[in-house]
């Protein structure tokens, strides 16, 4: 509602004399439209919106309280402020009713062209007040809910950036010892030339144990050493197959692939998407330790390719679902928590979306959608590190 703009006034009264009268007071200022009944009034409340409503009390089958009452019952009419014209205050309760719950005036019959103007005007005051009360809660609103998500998102890159410090430290300072027992355990493999197979045995299980470590470790120095992405053009089913061939899948579990045939290749970071599929993949299996099925489908989906890993294990407690993605979230003894969070970070940063859909003791789906292509396929627009302060 502006002062300048010419408002529409709905003017409603059984009387067609006292419509006329009104309409001939308003007509300089206002745009008028009118009704001769409450069903009118509501019909043309809903399909005008009338910036404001004179609304005679008296009027058969439906009075003006109850008009007022259907109004208020709608949210497209609600704001819209009335005012009644009455002869009489008979229904003290119903006047006091309409006034606290929206109505925002009433004038007494027989109407004065001044008194009706100015308590026009006053209305519209105090209506242009409340739409701008109400636009700034709104935007109050709106702002507080945006700062809660930069706080959160500071939240967790500050834990990943300490994450990444912890561990790359932690990976610098194991080296040193880990490379020591590799010595020893060589060199006892060198002297221990006669020894007993038993003997050969835990020396074997120790080197194939340090190379196990050494991995892990090189693994979280990849994490914490600053990467660039690195895209490239690529069939997205390859890289499952390639992140499949790494895992021993155990006997009672099924893993199935549907691949759609026609999907393009599309530009990922390799490395990435690979790490991505792998840690979803590990999830499915540890999901299902009295076996199970895993079903892994690529589709296109608009400018996305879809991919969905469905899995028939424990399942994701609702309440469970908002932390999955979170550093350091598990609920394995084993688990450190960060492979869903590698999941996220890594869809960041190809522009695609992941979201999951569960029932515990049934299914899980993991539905990973990545960009058929890519805003800037400059390979040195993003950092691939995700525990790394870019800012
Ligand atoms: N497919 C799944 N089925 C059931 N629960 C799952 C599945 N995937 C993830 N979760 C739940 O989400 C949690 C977080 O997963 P995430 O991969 O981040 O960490 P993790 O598997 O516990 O440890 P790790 O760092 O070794 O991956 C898991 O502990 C598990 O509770
Ligand atoms: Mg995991």
């Amino acid at each position: 509602m502006d002062g300048v703009d010419i408002m529409k006034t709905l003017v409603v009264d059984d009387k067609p004399d006292n419509v006329e009268l009104l309409s001939q007071i308003l007509e300089d200022d206002y745009d008028v439209i009118s009704a001769y009944n409450g069903a009118d009034c509501i019909e043309l409340a809903k399909e005008q919106h009338p910036d404001l409503i004179l609304l005679d009390v008296m009027m058969p089958i439906l009075n003006g309280y109850d008009v007022l009452e259907i109004l208020q019952e709608d949210e497209n009419t609600r704001d819209i402020p009335v005012i009644f014209l009455t002869a009489e205050y008979k229904d003290t309760d119903r006047i006091v009713r309409g006034l606290e719950t929206g109505a925002v005036d009433y004038i007494t019959k027989p109407i004065q062209d001044e008194v009706l103007l100015a308590r026009i005007r006053s209305v519209i005051r105090i209506k242009k007040a409340e739409d701008e009360v109400k636009r700034q809660r709104d935007d109050l609103k709106r702002v507080n809910k945006e700062l809660k998500v930069s706080q959160e998102q500071l939240v967790r890159k500050n834990k990943l950036i300490t994450i990444g410090k912890v561990a790359g430290s932690m990976a610098h300072e194991l080296r040193n010892p880990l490379a020591a027992m590799e010595t020893s355990a060589y060199y006892l493999s060198k002297v221990l030339t006669d020894a007993s197979g038993k003997v050969k045995k835990h020396l074997d299980i120790i080197h194939s144990n340090i190379r196990i470590s050494d991995n892990i470790i090189s693994e979280i120095v990849d994490f914490s050493n600053t990467r660039k992405l690195f895209m490239e053009n690529c069939d997205i089913s390859k890289v499952i197959e390639n992140a499949l061939k790494d895992f021993t899948i155990p006997e009672n579990i099924i893993i199935e692939t549907r691949f759609n045939d026609s999907l393009p290749e599309i530009p990922i970071d390799i490395e990435q998407i690979l790490r991505l599929f792998k840690n979803l993949i590990s999830n499915s299996i540890q999901a299902m330790p009295d076996g199970g099925r895993l079903d892994i489908e690529t589709n296109a989906n608009g400018d996305y390719v879809e991919v969905k890993f469905m899995d028939t294990g424990v399942g994701i407690p609702e309440e469970n679902l908002e932390n999955i993605f979170e550093p350091l979230y598990t609920t394995k003894a084993k688990g450190m928590g960060l492979g869903l969070m590698i999941v996220q970070e890594n869809i960041n940063n190809h522009k695609g979306t992941v979201e999951v859909e569960s029932e515990v003791g049934r299914h899980t789906i993991f539905t990973i959608k990545l960009p058929v292509k890519q805003e800037s396929q400059t390979n040195s627009a993003a950092s691939g590190n995700i525990f790394a302060d870019n800012t």
